[in-house]
């Protein structure tokens, strides 16, 4: 199969910005890795998809927009068009330079359960406004065969390892909205599933008491107080027990916070550290979930600049070792943008994106619908 210089796109369940990444690959192995880049959402863009997460709880149709979501979507599209227009600017490319988009698009309802997954985001749209061919709807087909979704990036945390030549059983650990995890032990064992909060929790706390929209280098954890019996009761959830594979709607959270009294009247420093404490525990509570205890985890996404957050998660996962992706030569910032420009390349090339062990399809699935400019 022909090498490919593709384009990945994410916009996870933080609703941070849009994360751009370019690599070369075929599909099974990758070539070189390119540039990045990022472009944040404005506080006003935040708001609208704030708003269009929250009327998106009763959908019934993966294709339906009532509401903000018409609106949100249009916003997701043209603000994903904008990035790729910047990077190829930055980095003095034309649209001819790239063979294939990977547009993950705006999550805002995840329940395998119903067979649902809502991505906003119009691949044809972008495809059109590119000139480039566009990979969307990646997790459609998994959830419609009775797959929970996500995570689905393992495959490509798989083909990044093995360019390591790290031994194994080490697990690479995604810190975005959700926290998510690929276990990695050869090439056979390949285990995969959502974790538990991410950094949804505490941005959420953070922006209901101080209207931040998150917890700025872990400064409010660091001077509060972690409350180890609400850790412990919350941890109770019978969802932290479950074997993988398995997924989460970012929303879950709220409702099994919301059930707990321990969490209720807490200060801004104790909340906060307490709800760092719970996601760094809900990490180490999954290791009993794996085959072997990874020796290593190397952890990506936003949480790996809450220094409060990565101190816990090492303690409590000791004695593996944590290990930063930009301290293994990768990207935190940008794996998972580059997880589905692999993708969009896999999904062109007939392979499959999602298996058995990583989101419970009952056999390997391809995915990702193409739009041609
Ligand atoms: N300096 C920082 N201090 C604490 N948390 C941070 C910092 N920078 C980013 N984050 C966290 O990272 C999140 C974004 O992470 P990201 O990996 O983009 O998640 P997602 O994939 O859900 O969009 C932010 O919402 C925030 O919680
Ligand atoms: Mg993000």
């Amino acid at each position: 199969m022909s090498w490919l210089s593709s384009i990945g796109l994410m916009s996870g369940t933080s609703y941070d910005g849009v994360d751009v990444a370019l690599i070369n690959t075929d599909g099974e192995e990758i070539g070189r890795i390119g540039p990045t880049l990022y472009r944040p959402y404005s506080e006003e863009e935040r708001v609208l998809l704030r708003h269009a997460m929250a009327s998106a709880a009763n959908l019934g149709d993966r294709a339906e927009r009532p509401g903000p979501l018409a609106d949100a979507e249009a916003l997701v599209t043209r603000s994903h068009a904008e990035a790729v227009e910047a990077f190829l600017a930055a980095n003095g490319m034309a649209a001819s330079d790239i063979a294939v988009v990977g547009f993950h698009g705006q999550t805002v309802l995840h329940d395998p359960g119903r067979h649902l997954t809502v991505q906003l985001g119009r691949g044809d749209a972008l495809a059109g406004r590119l000139g480039i061919p566009v990979v969307y709807d990646f997790r459609a087909a998994d959830v419609a065969a009775g797959g929970q979704g996500a995570p689905f990036v393992p495959v490509f945390h798989r083909a990044m390892v093995r360019l390591l030549g790290q031994p194994g059983p080490l697990a690479v650990l995604n810190i975005g909205g959700v926290a998510n995890l690929t276990y990695i032990d050869g090439e056979d064992e390949l285990i995969a599933c959502d974790i538990g909060p991410g950094n949804a929790l505490i941005d959420d706390f953070l922006r209901l008491r101080t209207g931040s929209s998150h917890d700025s280098d872990g400064r409010a954890a660091a001077a509060g107080r972690v409350d180890e019996d609400a850790v412990e009761s919350i941890l109770a959830h019978p969802f932290f027990a479950k074997p993988p594979p398995k997924s989460l709607d970012r929303n879950a959270f709220h409702r099994w916070i919301a059930a707990d009294a321990k969490m209720a009247g807490k200060s801004l420093q104790d909340g906060a550290a307490t709800l760092t404490a719970l996601t760094a525990a809900a990490i180490a509570r999954s290791i009993r979930l794996l085959p072997r205890a990874p020796k290593s985890f190397i952890v990506a996404g936003g949480g790996i600049r809450n220094p409060v957050l990565m101190r816990m998660l090492m303690q409590r996962v000791a004695p593996a070792s944590v290990k930063t992706a930009d301290a293994v030569g990768w990207s935190a910032d940008s794996l998972e943008a580059q997880g589905f420009a692999y993708l969009a390349v896999r999904s062109l090339n007939g392979l499959p994106l999602s298996f058995p062990s990583t989101t419970g399809v009952p056999r390997p699935m391809t995915g990702g619908v193409v739009a041609r400019p």
